[in-house]
């Protein structure tokens, strides 16, 4: 990535991570103090103050989009309970069946909320519901979501270990890109959905779904691989499995993508060479 570029990513994360911290109440950033020469030393044998922020460990190459300030979600206590959490994301999807934010809703046959574990570690972010999806009211459950079930297998979870959702919750018609103001009427549904399940890694399926979390446009080709933030959760972009039915060599970039996920998880890395 040239230095522009750069620039303009980080830009983008800041301004994501700014609009977070006003949504939360926030009215400033926390002070970084400096030890002054008249501060007392820290005692031997007492505890050090807590760190006031909470910076996700993620690959070198992730450190430019990390060094922003950061300070855990703010979540009201129960909605860190996953039991109540699991009870919102049950009433969120049944509230958004009615929604008419957007024009997607005139041609839908339902809505698409998610799958998964609402508890879940690893979440999978496609695009917009298909065809297949819009008829059975569940994402990613056509080829690419079978495609996308073996990715998850070969990473060593089950198919409802993960949780996996859209960043539009209606079928775009002819499964065309959901247009950006499609994308801003879902987000607030998409960011609930994340503040509840709190995963600790998202794999980003394909350029649009990059684009609708954090903003940032760009080619997939040279996006994926790098890790993005978003809020404070780190963010692998890979092709979508769309990409990879009729690419099937790109295979062996996104199993290199899933294997840096399973080390930022701590997770056991399934051999080299295996593939999806
Ligand atoms: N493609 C997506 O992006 N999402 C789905 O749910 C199915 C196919």
């Amino acid at each position: 990535m040239n230095p522009r570029e750069e620039l303009a990513q980080i830009a983008c994360e800041l301004r994501t991570h700014a609009e977070w911290l006003i949504e939360s109440g926030a009215t400033g950033l926390p002070a970084v103090e400096r030890p002054t020469a008249a501060d007392p030393q820290p005692v031997a044998g007492r505890p050090s103050a807590p760190p006031i922020a909470r910076v996700p460990a993620v690959a070198p190459s992730a450190r430019a989009t990390l060094t922003a300030p950061s300070v855990p979600p703010a979540a009201s206590p129960s909605s860190r309970d996953p039991a109540v959490a699991k009870i919102r994301l049950i009433e969120m999807a049944d509230e958004i069946r009615t929604c008419t934010k957007c024009v997607l809703h005139g041609a839908r046959t339902q809505t698409v909320f998610a799958r998964g574990n609402p508890a879940a570690e690893l979440c999978f972010i496609g695009e917009g519901p298909g065809a297949d999806e819009d008829r059975l009211g569940e994402p990613f459950v056509g080829k690419a979501g079978q495609l996308l079930d073996r990715m998850i297998g070969a990473m060593g979870y089950a198919r409802d270990d993960v949780y996996v959702c859209n960043i539009v919750k209606c079928r775009p018609p002819d499964n065309r890109k959901p247009e950006p103001d499609e994308m801003a009427s879902c987000k607030p549904y998409l960011r609930e959905q994340l503040e509840l399940v709190s995963p600790k890694v998202i794999v980003a399926l394909g350029a649009t779904a990059v684009e609708g979390l954090i903003g940032t446009g760009g080619g997939i080709t040279r996006m994926r691989g790098q890790w993005k933030v978003y809020r404070t959760i780190p963010v692998m972009p890979t092709f979508h499995p769309a990409y990879l039915l009729r690419t099937p060599a790109a295979k062996r970039e996104v199993w290199a993508d899933l294997q840096t996920v399973l080390k930022q998880l701590g997770r056991p890395v399934p051999p080299a060479g295996r593939s999806v």
